[in-house]
């Protein structure tokens, strides 16, 4: 996997950092930024040498949200038809890049600085863990541009309780990193010198785990966080047996 103008792919052992760079942007996503980073994540996942990701976005911001201009851009053409199929796309673009997040076997820790806006925060919390640089506002203004948080509002409902989530995509004010850390939306906060390396440390920690262990791990937690009490125990079954049947066939062949 190489790098693009816009995402910027270096890989440290096992670990590989995915950093969005449109940094005079705010690391807005154009559909440049989100195909190369669809891209990136499902190409990390059929990459054996890939243990662990670290998503990250380069300079004062980690992503600003959606492209606001290039999406006006199809609004505004005048060709009706077109713009409807632009923006139809695009919804199914982002979409998808928010899903496969959780598709993947491996595990992704994001490396969050300065405004993680809309469909920024949505990629903030689509990771797995989440370091929070202190300079982090993280937030969902969408209803300030007259339109809806809404791809991004099934990951936030799963991470707060109910009445945060309302306030936060309501409201629109941005939380900070104190706060992220406190409602759970972030596992740690550092300085923001220290975010990189932070985050590629824990990353490299999981990249040392047995890789279909983790895979399997991966897979379980967001099937039992959906599913009720009695299913949930079925699919934990499940794994565990298909785990146990693994491990013994490998201890066979070695
Ligand atoms: N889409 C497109 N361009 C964006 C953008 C977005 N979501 N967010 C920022 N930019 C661009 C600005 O247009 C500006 O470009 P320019 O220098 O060519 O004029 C550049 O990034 C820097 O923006 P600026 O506002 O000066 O940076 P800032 O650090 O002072 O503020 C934000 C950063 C994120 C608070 C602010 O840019 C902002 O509120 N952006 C919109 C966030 C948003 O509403 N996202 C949800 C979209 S649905």
């Amino acid at each position: 996997m190489t790098s693009s103008a816009c995402l910027i792919v270096e890989d440290r052992a096992g670990v590989r950092v995915l950093t969005m760079n449109r940094p005079d942007k705010r690391n807005a996503l154009n559909n440049e930024l989100t195909h190369a980073l669809l891209a990136a994540l499902q190409a990390a996942d059929r990459d054996a040498s890939v243990k662990a990701l670290v998503l990250a976005g380069a300079g004062k911001a980690f992503c600003a949200g959606a492209d606001i201009n290039e999406f006006g851009g199809f609004v505004n053409s005048g060709d009706s038809a077109n713009a409807a199929q632009a923006a139809l796309d695009r919804a199914h673009l982002t979409t998808n890049l928010h899903r496969v997040f959780s598709q993947i076997g491996k595990p992704v820790i994001g490396a969050a600085q300065g405004y993680a806006m809309g469909g920024g925060a949505g990629l903030a919390l689509a990771c797995d863990m989440l370091v929070a640089g202190d300079s982090l506002k993280l937030g969902y203004p969408e209803l300030k541009h007259g339109i809806v948080a809404a791809i991004v509002m099934a990951n936030l409902v799963r991470q707060v309780g109910r009445k945060t989530a309302f306030e936060l995509v309501s409201m629109g004010e941005p939380v900070d990193a104190q706060r992220a850390l406190s409602l759970g939306l972030a596992n740690r906060v550092v300085a923001d010198d220290a975010l990189i390396d932070t985050a590629v440390g824990i990353a490299e920690r999981l990249a040392s785990f047995d890789a279909p262990a983790m895979a399997a791990t991966k897979r379980l937690f967001h099937r039992v966080a959906d599913l009720p009490l009695q299913q949930a125990l079925d699919a934990s079954l499940d794994t565990n047996m298909m785990m146990r049947s693994f491990r013994q066939d490998r201890a066979k062949q070695s």
